[in-house]
C-alpha cells in the first residue's frame, strides 16, 4: 500500500485513537538534530541559563532574544471577524462547510466569532496594551472579491486599511496573509483548488491588495498551511471543502504553491519594498523504533509533512520520492507544466514556520504518540521540535530569514467569579516553546520573529468554539474580552525580550 493510500485513512481522529499505543522504548525524537546547523551563523543573543539542565525546568529570567526581535499573536479572518453578511462580503467555502449540518462541532459558524470586524479598535487597543510588535491576521478574499475575481469591494478594502492604520497608530507592525482557507464560494464552484485557474485568481486578487494596501504592509504571508488543505480539506475530509480524494490532494497541493509563486511573482512586478513568503505548518518526522522501516517510512512522510512544500518552494523541485509515491500517472504529476517550478521558487524574502506537533513513524507508515496530548488530541506537546524544526530548516535550505507565526496551546479555560482566567498550562507551553526558539537562535538559525495562536479565543474550524486558544478570553455571549494571566505573561516576556 503506498504512503498515499495509507495517509487517505488517517485523520486527525484516527491519529488520536493512537493516543497511548506507544510502547517503551521509542526513540526521543529529536537527539539526532541537536547539532548546530550548518553556516556557523553568529550566536545572536545571551544564554545565560540552559532551559534543559534548569532544574525548574522552566527559564529563570535571563533567556535575552536578539535585539530587534519582535514578539506577536495571530489570528485569521474567519475565525475572529464574523460579520459574514455585511458590507458587501461574498461567501466563502467556510461559510458554507459550517452551515452544513455535521460538519462542525455543536453546528457552530464563523458568523459572528469574536465579532472582531465590528470590535477591532478595542482589540488593537488589547494588542498595544499587551505590547505586540507584530500582529498577523489574515486578509477575507470575499471581502475584497465577493465572487473570487474582478472589481475590489471598497468596503472591504476599507475595513482592512483602517486595521491597519490602527495598528501603525499603536506602534505594531502588520503581517497579512492573503489567504487562510476562506476561498469565496464562486471559485470553490468552478473546481477551487483542483482548478489551475484559481492560481492565477489568487495572484490577481494578491495584486489588489499589494495596490490597495502596498504602502501600509510591510509583510505578506501568501497562503497559510497549504498542507492543511490538502490534508484536511481534499483527504481528510473534515475542513472545507469536505473531500476525500487523494489525487485532487495533491493536484490541489500543486495548485496552492503555483498560486504562492504567481503572487511573489506579482509582488516584484509592483515598486513594492514589502516582503513576501509562504506560511508552512511543519512538523518534525522521527522513527518511532531503531527499524530500518520506520527510518524509510519517516522519511517518506517527512517528504509528505515538509519537503512537498520546501524543496518546491525553496529548491524548485518536489520530493522525488513523494512524486515517485504518487505515481507518474497522478493528477498531480499531470498538472506540473513547464515553468511551474520556476515560479513556485520564486525567492522569498522570509519563511513563515508553525509549528505545533512532531510525528513518529512507525515501519508501515502508521504514528504513535509520544508525548502528552492537548486538548486538540492531535497535538504532541513536544518543546524540542520547535528546535528541531527550526533548525533543520536552516540547515537543510541555508538562512532563510524565519518568524514563527503560529505556535500555541488550546484549553478549555473558564473564567472564575473573580473575573480572571488561570491558564497556566499555556504558560508552560509557551515558555517551553520560547526556550527552545531561543537555543535555536543561539545556534545560529535566522529567527526575527515569533506570535502566538491565537491573539484572541476564536472559531477553531471543525472544532468550532470548544478549544480556546487565545491569550485572551472571549465571552461570547457578551463579546467580552479577558486577558487570561498567559497574556499578562506574555506581556513581560515581550517587556524583557525573554524569558
Ligand atoms: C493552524 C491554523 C490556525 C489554527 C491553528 C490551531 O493549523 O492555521 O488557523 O486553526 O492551527
Amino acid at each position: 500500500m503506498s504512503m498515499l493510500t495509507r495517509r487517505r485513512l488517517l485523520s486527525r481522529a484516527a491519529l488520536s485513537a493512537t493516543a497511548g499505543a506507544t510502547g517503551t522504548g521509542l526513540r526521543v525524537g529529536g537527539t539526532a538534530a541537536t547539532a548546530a546547523v550548518s553556516g556557523g551563523l553568529a550566536t545572536g543573543c545571551d544564554a545565560d541559563t540552559d532551559p534543559d539542565t534548569d532544574p525548574t525546568g522552566g527559564p529563570q529570567g535571563n533567556l535575552r532574544f536578539p535585539t530587534g526581535f519582535s514578539w506577536g499573536a495571530a489570528t485569521s479572518a474567519y475565525q475572529v471577524e464574523g460579520a459574514t453578511k455585511e458590507d458587501g462580503r461574498g461567501e466563502s467555502v467556510w461559510d458554507t462547510f459550517s452551515r452544513t449540518p455535521g460538519r462542525t462541532r455543536n453546528g457552530d459558524t464563523g458568523d459572528i466569532a469574536a465579532d472582531h470586524y465590528h470590535r477591532y479598535a478595542d482589540d488593537l487597543d488589547l494588542m498595544r496594551d499587551l505590547g505586540l510588535g507584530s500582529y498577523r491576521f489574515s486578509i477575507s478574499w470575499p471581502r475584497i472579491q465577493p465572487d473570487g475575481t474582478g472589481t475590489p469591494n471598497q468596503r472591504g478594502l476599507d475595513f482592512y486599511r483602517r486595521l491597519v492604520d490602527g495598528l501603525h497608530e499603536r506602534g505594531i507592525s502588520p503581517m497579512a496573509t492573503l489567504f487562510h482557507w476562506d476561498l469565496p464560494q464562486t471559485l470553490q464552484d468552478a473546481g477551487g483548488w483542483e482548478n489551475r485557474d484559481t492560481a492565477y485568481r489568487f495572484a490577481e486578487y494578491a495584486e489588489v491588495l499589494f495596490r490597495g494596501l502596498g504602502d501600509r504592509v510591510p509583510v505578506w504571508l501568501t497562503i497559510n498551511e497549504p498542507k492543511t488543505v490538502v490534508q484536511n480539506g481534499y483527504l481528510h475530509g473534515h475542513h472545507a471543502p469536505g473531500f476525500q480524494d487523494p489525487q485532487a490532494a495533491y493536484l490541489v497541493a500543486h495548485h496552492l504553491q503555483l498560486a504562492h509563486g504567481l503572487a511573489v511573482e506579482t509582488l516584484r512586478a509592483t515598486d513594492s519594498t514589502a516582503r513576501i513568503g509562504p506560511a508552512l505548518n511543519l512538523h518534525p518526522c522521527y522513527p518511532a523504533d531503531d527499524s530500518a522501516e520506520a527510518a524509510g517510512a519517516s522519511h517518506l512522510y517527512d517528504g509528505y509533512e515538509n519537503r512537498l512544500y520546501l524543496d518546491s518552494i525553496l529548491k524548485g523541485s518536489y520530493p522525488a520520492d513523494v512524486l515517485a509515491d504518487l505515481g507518474p500517472g497522478s493528477r498531480m504529476a499531470r498538472g506540473i507544466r513547464d515553468g511551474d517550478l520556476k515560479t513556485i521558487s520564486a525567492p522569498i524574502d522570509l519563511l513563515a514556520v508553525q509549528y505545533y506537533t512532531p510525528y513518529y513513524v512507525t515501519g508501515t507508515g502508521g504514528t504513535v504518540t509520544r508525548w502528552p496530548t492537548s486538548q486538540a488530541d492531535w497535538q504532541q506537546i513536544y518543546p524540542d521540535g520547535m528546535y528541531d524544526i527550526l533548525t533543520r530548516v536552516t540547515r537543510d535550505y541555508g538562512p532563510v530569514p524565519l518568524t514563527v507565526t503560529e505556535n500555541g496551546l488550546p484549553q478549555a479555560d473558564t473564567l472564575s467569579p473573580d473575573g480572571t482566567v488561570d491558564d497556566a498550562g499555556r504558560i508552560s507551553f509557551l515558555r517551553d516553546h520560547m526556550a527552545a526558539a531561543h537555543r535555536a537562535v543561539t545556534d545560529g538559525v535566522p529567527l526575527e520573529s515569533y506570535h502566538v495562536w491565537s491573539l484572541l479565543d476564536n472559531f477553531e474550524w471543525a472544532e468550532g468554539y470548544d478549544q480556546r486558544w487565545g491569550l485572551v478570553y472571549v465571552d461570547y455571549p457578551t463579546q467580552r474580552r479577558v486577558p487570561k494571566r498567559s497574556a499578562l505573561w506574555y506581556r513581560e516576556v515581550i517587556r524583557a525580550n525573554g524569558l
